[in-house]
């Protein structure tokens, strides 16, 4: 087999994972999903999603991963059941559509930072223009593109490993600081009552559905991303307790993200929270006020920085969610790594086209190119493919690989490759609470929720 890379050191897996799960989803995703959801009730709804089902779905991966030292499809062939890969394939596929709105949403992203650099905050005001610009923002995604296909071709372990371990404190500490900015301002309070006191008057079907995608999303789950990182981890590491970082670092910058978003606009709105629904502009809209408030050379600086520090923390999730595609490509169609990766890379920019024109410059990918309904409403181009991906493909490969890792492969074969490097697991109360999540919980709870989901978003029918 060609030497397919590996992690430097225990260390540099659960960074890289880490990178890969705090991304977009985290700072971008999550504020604008609990701002739809209507506050605090999504964010309950979203924590015990990533706690109760997906950190064992995320053990299971990472297991799997490790086992088969394989892409998602070759593991499942590996295992010895060919019939399965087609869970890995659905993954493939949900990969590659991320990927191409990840890369336009990032490329706006990478935008910002000369906005920030000439000190234009007023871009707040202008964002539905800007993203209008089809040929400046379409250049910005092509060199983001470029970068992630830079770094995937010199393979998994190297610069971005080393630079990971840098720019992620720096980017939890950058944060802190916002946050505690933004609740100096006046009103900040009344942001901070939306985001953290539960309304359950609020709770919906499409808040629940919305939470699981965004928490399958945020985590990297349900596409064998974490597969495709497992399978070069070392056999000394405890999956168990990487895992487990691995999600409280993920939540726990989603929260941050969300203490920095509401409070300025408890403070932008005078306390109404008239704004905090607008959806995916949300950042894009409030993150440069918050720059502005600070004004002068510091809000420069600080806004530059800050948007650097997210497309590093946006990279390092592309440059997963390229992996996945091309190490399968690599594995099963032997085809040279440095050949796939621009193959790969360029087709789903192509892919990404009608996501990056269909926000007010094609009218018919903005509107009305399809008759999917979300609440009777016509949607862009973008909100369905990550409806689609997110909300329905993750959660249901999310259920599959439980079910298959359960019912098929044998809970005991999963626990024995976890036990290897986690000498106490067996017999401890996470191995029982993983067989029953994983075995019943996970199957039965992702099943449900996909089916409602899909009939909702795709279909216009209600039953939750
Ligand atoms: N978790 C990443 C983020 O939050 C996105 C991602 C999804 C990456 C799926 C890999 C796989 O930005």
């Amino acid at each position: 087999m060609a030497n397919r890379g590996g992690f430097s050191s225990k260390f540099g897996f659960i960074m890289a994972a880490a990178g890969s799960a705090v991304g977009l989803g985290n700072i971008w995703g999550f504020p604008y999903e609990v701002g739809q959801g209507g506050g605090a009730a999504f964010v309950v709804i979203y924590l015990l999603f990533c706690f109760i089902l997906c950190f064992p779905v995320m053990v299971t991966e990472i297991a799997i991963g490790r086992k088969t030292q394989k892409n998602p499809v070759g593991a499942f062939n590996s295992l010895g059941y060919k019939n399965w890969n087609i869970v890995g394939r659905l993954g493939i596929f949900s990969g590659v559509l991320i990927l191409s709105f990840y890369n336009v949403i990032a490329g706006w992203a990478f935008g910002y930072i000369f906005e920030m650099v000439s000190g234009n905050f007023g871009i707040a005001e202008k964002f539905g223009e800007y993203i209008t610009q089809v040929f400046k923002v379409g250049a910005y995604g092509i060199i983001f593109m470029t970068v992630t296909a830079y770094v995937v071709s010199k393979g998994i372990s190297g610069g971005i490993e080393r630079a990971a371990k840098l720019l992620m404190p720096t980017l939890i500490g950058m944060m802190l600081i916002l946050v505690i900015y933004s609740l100096t301002l006046p009103h900040s309070m009344d942001g901070l009552k939306f985001y953290l006191i539960p309304d359950f008057s609020k709770l919906s079907g499409s808040v629940i559905y919305n939470a699981m995608g965004q928490a399958f999303f945020s985590l990297s789950l349900g596409m064998g991303a974490l597969i495709t990182y497992g399978s070069y981890v070392g056999k000394s590491d405890n999956i168990i307790s990487s895992a487990a970082f691995i999600t409280l670092a993920d939540v726990g910058i989603a929260l941050l993200a969300g203490l920095m978003i509401f409070p300025l606009i408890g403070y932008m709105s005078a306390g109404t929270m008239e704004g905090a629904g607008r959806g995916p502009g949300l950042i894009f809209v409030t993150l440069p006020q918050i720059f502005g408030t600070i004004g002068g050379g510091l809000g420069i600086a600080s806004g530059t920085i800050f948007f650097v520090l997210l497309c590093f923390a946006a990279l390092t999730s592309t440059v997963s969610l390229l992996e996945v595609p091309v190490a399968y490509v690599v594995d099963e169609m032997k085809i040279r790594r440095a050949r796939a990766v621009w193959l790969v890379a360029a087709l789903i920019f192509v892919i990404g086209i009608p996501s990056l024109i269909g926000n007010g410059y094609s009218d018919f990918f903005s509107t009305n190119f399809i008759t999917y309904k979300e609440g009777g409403q016509d949607t862009d181009f973008l909100s369905f493919v990550a409806a689609l991906a997110n909300d329905s493909i993750l959660p249901l490969g999310g259920c599959l690989i439980s079910f298959f890792a359960a019912h098929v492969w044998k809970k005991h074969n999963l626990d024995e490759e976890l036990s290897i490097g986690a000498p106490g697991y067996k017999g401890s109360f996470v191995q029982k609470y993983l067989n029953f999540a994983i075995g019943y919980f996970a199957p039965i709870v992702l099943t449900s929720v996909f089916i409602f989901t899909v009939l909702f978003k795709f279909f216009g029918i209600q039953i939750l």
